[in-house]
């Protein structure tokens, strides 16, 4: 927010995008709760026990999203919404996994910031928001997304009230 005060009539710097930190917090926290990828396949290399259960060597195996992104050990209360947890040092590591981990972690994760940062810029500095359906139910196609598709009404800044 004190980016866009700032920054009017003028284009985003890297530097700015540095220092959206709470964006990016707020960012995280929504992709916590609604992952857009629900997790990936791994092929056992050697045979191992997890969690009680044997894994032999060659099986695929899906790791999930949601699973640790629930978790209360890593998030508490981890249906409230609350972007402080990434504060400071946030979760361990691989609690937060929305971009995979390892050496296959998504190569694609600091453009998905950036645009994601760029994106909320731009919209919060232009528009105000208002969704037409309350509540609007989440279902899942693969990946979350809302039921009827967010419709939205936008007031340009400085055109209306909500
Ligand atoms: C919010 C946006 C995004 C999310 C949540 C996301 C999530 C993921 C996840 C979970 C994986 C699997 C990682 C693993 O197996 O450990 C992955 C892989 C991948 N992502 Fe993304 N991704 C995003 C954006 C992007 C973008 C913008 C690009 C390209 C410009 C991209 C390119 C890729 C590629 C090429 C892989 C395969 C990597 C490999 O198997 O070695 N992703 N992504």
């Amino acid at each position: 927010m004190m980016i866009a005060k700032c920054k009017q009539d003028e284009l985003l710097t890297w530097e700015d995008v540095e220092k959206m930190k709470y964006s990016w917090n707020v960012a995280r926290e929504s992709i916590r709760l609604a992952p857009p990828g629900q997790g990936a396949f791994r092929e056992a290399l050697t045979d191992f026990k997890y969690a009680g259960f044997t894994i032999p060597k060659g099986w695929k195996i899906f790791w999930n999203v949601n699973t640790t992104h629930n978790d209360p050990k890593y998030f508490p209360d981890p249906e409230k919404f609350d972007p402080s947890r990434f504060e400071g040092s946030g979760p361990v590591p691989y609690a937060f996994v929305p971009f995979g981990g390892g050496p296959r972690m998504c190569p694609g994760k600091e453009y998905a910031r950036l645009e994601i940062l760029v994106f909320m810029h731009n919209f919060v500095k232009n528009f105000r928001l208002k969704t037409l359906i309350p509540n609007e139910k989440i279902i899942y196609r693969s990946t979350p997304v809302p039921e009827k598709g967010l419709p939205v009404h936008l007031y340009p800044h400085g055109q209306g009230r909500i």
